[in-house]
């Protein structure tokens, strides 16, 4: 039962601490939403995107992207094999031994060319065995390769932009009447 009199001013006085505190709630849910997505969201992006640490700090973003050299002067098997290849030590010396920079990166690769001991770079992009793909019959096609590897040469330290998921090859393979029998890629 209500109590009437003397206590009926405390009820006001509770409506709005509960009031207040519904605002107050509200607010802290809002504020903490806020900064889950100004902070964290970064960084779960840079935890979904894999890009690891290189032996060297190549950077895509100045040769392939201020220097405009050719993706394929480097990646050279591309259009003629499965495999696009990564370029050995020597041909990165076919400049590098003209120019003369002086830095911790450019002494390092220097020694790794008189020492004859290859750069041992980590892969970024790497189908599981049971699919098998080819870049030449993609090369031949005119397919660029951002297509499937996206904007590489804006990248300072490479990263992989694009998931190789199996509707990632089948939308492509569908849009352009390319095959899309199992076979085709599972063999
Ligand atoms: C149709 C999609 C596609 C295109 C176009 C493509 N790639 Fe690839 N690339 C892949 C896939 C898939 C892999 C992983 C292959 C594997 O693990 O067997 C890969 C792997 C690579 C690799 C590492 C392994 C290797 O083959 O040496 C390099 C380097 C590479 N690509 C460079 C390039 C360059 C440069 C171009 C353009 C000239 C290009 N790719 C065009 C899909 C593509
Ligand atoms: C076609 C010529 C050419 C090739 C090939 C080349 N580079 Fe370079 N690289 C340059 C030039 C030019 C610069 C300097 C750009 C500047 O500082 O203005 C440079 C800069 C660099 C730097 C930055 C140096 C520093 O610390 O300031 C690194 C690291 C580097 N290259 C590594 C490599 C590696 C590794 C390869 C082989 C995979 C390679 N380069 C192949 C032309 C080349
Ligand atoms: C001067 C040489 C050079 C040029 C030009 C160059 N690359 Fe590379 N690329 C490398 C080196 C060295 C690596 C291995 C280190 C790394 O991943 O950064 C590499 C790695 C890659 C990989 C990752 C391979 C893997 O799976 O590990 C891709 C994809 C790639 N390059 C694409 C391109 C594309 C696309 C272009 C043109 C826009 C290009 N590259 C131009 C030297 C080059
Ligand atoms: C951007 C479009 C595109 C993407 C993405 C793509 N492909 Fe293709 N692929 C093609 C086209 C077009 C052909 C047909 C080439 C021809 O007719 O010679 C082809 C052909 C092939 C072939 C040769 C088929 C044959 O029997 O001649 C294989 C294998 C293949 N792709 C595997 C893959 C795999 C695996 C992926 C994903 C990692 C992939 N492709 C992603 C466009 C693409
Ligand atoms: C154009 C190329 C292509 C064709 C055609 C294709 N696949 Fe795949 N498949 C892939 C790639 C790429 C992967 C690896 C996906 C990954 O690593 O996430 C894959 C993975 C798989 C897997 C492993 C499970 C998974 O999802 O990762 C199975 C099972 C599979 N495919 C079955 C099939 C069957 C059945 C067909 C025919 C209806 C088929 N595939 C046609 C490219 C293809």
């Amino acid at each position: 039962m209500r109590k009437i009199g003397g206590h009926a001013s405390l009820k006001p006085r509770s409506d709005i601490a509960r009031f207040a505190t519904k605002i107050l709630a509200v607010l802290a849910v809002g504020f903490i939403g806020f900064v889950v997505f100004f902070y964290a969201a970064p960084f779960q992006y840079s935890f979904s995107v894999w890009a690891p640490d290189q032996p060297i700090a190549y950077s895509h973003k100045l040769h392939a992207g201020d220097l405009e050299i050719n993706c394929q002067y480097c990646h050279a098997y591309a259009r003629r094999s499965e495999m696009a290849g990564v370029p050995s030590v020597s041909k990165c010396m076919n400049c590098h031994s003209n120019l003369t920079i002086d830095s911790e990166q450019i002494a390092k690769l220097t020694e790794h060319y008189d020492q004859d001991k290859p750069l041992e770079w980590i892969r970024i992009y790497d189908l599981p065995d049971l699919v098998w793909f080819s870049h030449k019959r993609h090369i031949a096609k005119e397919i660029a390769c951002q297509k499937c590897h996206g904007p590489v040469q804006t990248l300072v330290t490479n990263a992989r932009l694009v998931k190789h998921n199996m509707s990632f090859c089948l939308n492509c393979h569908q849009e352009n009447g390319a095959p899309t029998d199992c076979l085709t890629c599972h063999m």
